[in-house]
């Protein structure tokens, strides 16, 4: 019997309908367009609003979707696996909150947490359920509500991020279509500059971590690019080589939406023209789990069978990593 690969067979996605420009930021804290848009590409953001909505209302959408576009029956889902920062609670997982909502009733599932490479992590992870044989139909959701954890009066970590969230379904390929390789890479060390200081069982909230905004994201943004910069293109470099990939057969980039800066570094590592690489940072920011999924939503109706796409994050943790899909349907 032939190999076994889990391929994308759907994408869904969902970014809330309230923008939060460059300008309105402005007003907030003391930044302005121009400093935002050279450091980092982005012009705006989308930003849940609207009382007790966490990341699962925006998954939903996205699995919706995902359920709309191909006529699946929501029973035939048999695992659901959500990667995300910012769970709608510390327990239950999320994923169990959104198998409810969108009605998969015979779903397991459970959340992953890899900050932003979580997507890369989770697709993984579910593609060996496929390739074991085991389930035939999970869907991998990436996801964020980033601006639950910002600190709006400290502009150097509120202006890059954005809620946003997307999905994906996966099935069994023995046509050699789906994910072919992935390279993950992990060190801890790197949590000392990008981490949320209070919340966990380290430093559970009281009234002082919340006095003192210990529950917002911190960053020492120079060290994380620096990590990033160099990180996320060795990886993305290092699965081309290792699959016999060139500047010319690789269709197209999926860079993790951190930086344009730090695209553009993957980029010209991989030898590829601006038209291969997808960039939506200038309209939602860094979505965390939710910018890969995003991107191959955004792009979907341009992709073709047979395309080869290489995925690449960079993230907290630290968390890095690349895996190589060979697309399996023509995008309507
Ligand atoms: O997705 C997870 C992984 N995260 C990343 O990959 C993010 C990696 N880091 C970055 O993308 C960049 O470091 C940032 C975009 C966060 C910051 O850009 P930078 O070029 O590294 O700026 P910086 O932190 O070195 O700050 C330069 C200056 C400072 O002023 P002084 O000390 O030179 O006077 C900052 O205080 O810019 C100032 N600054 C700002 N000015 C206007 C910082 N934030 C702002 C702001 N508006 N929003």
């Amino acid at each position: 019997m032939s190999k076994i690969h889990a391929a994308i067979t759907a994408v869904g996605g969902y970014v809330p309908e309230d923008k939060m420009t460059n300008a309105d930021l402005e007003k907030i804290v003391e930044t302005n367009d121009e400093w935002i848009t050279s450091r980092t590409g982005i012009k705006e953001r989308r930003i849940l609003k609207g009382e007790g909505l966490g990341t699962s209302d925006m998954a939903v959408h996205a699995v919706q979707q995902i359920i709309d576009k191909t006529g699946i029956d929501p029973l035939d889902i048999e695992l659901l696996i959500c990667a995300t920062t910012t769970p709608d609670f510390t327990f239950p997982a999320t994923a169990n909150v959104i198998t409810d909502k969108a009605g998969l009733k015979n779903a397991w599932g459970y959340d992953i947490n890899a900050a932003c490479s979580g997507f890369i992590y989770a697709l993984t992870i579910a593609a060996q359920f496929i390739e074991t044989g085991k389930h035939k139909k999970i869907i991998v959701v990436g996801g964020d509500k980033m601006s639950s954890i910002l600190n709006f009066e400290d502009r150097a970590t509120c202006i890059i991020f954005g809620d946003g969230c997307g999905a994906v379904l996966l099935e069994p390929n023995t046509d050699g279509f789906g994910i072919i390789d992935s390279i993950l890479k992990s060190d801890g060390a790197g949590r000392a500059y990008l981490h949320q200081k209070a919340g966990g069982s380290v430093k559970p909230a009281t009234i002082e971590t919340v006095m003192n905004k210990e529950h917002f994201v911190y960053q020492e943004g120079q060290t994380v690019f620096k990590f990033a910069v160099t990180n996320m293109a060795d990886v993305a470099y290092q699965i081309m080589q290792r699959n016999e990939l060139t500047s010319d057969n690789v269709t197209w980039l999926v860079p993790h939406q951190a930086n344009k800066r730090i695209i553009d570094a993957t980029r010209e590592r991989m030898g590829l023209d601006e038209e291969k690489v997808m960039v939506n940072i200038q309209r939602y920011g860094n979505t965390t789990n939710g910018t890969l999924p995003l991107c191959l939503w955004e792009w979907e109706s341009k992709l073709r069978k047979g395309d080869n796409i290489v995925l690449a994050a960079f993230g907290g943790g630290f968390t890095w990593g690349s895996t190589y899909i060979k697309w399996a349907y023509d995008g309507k």
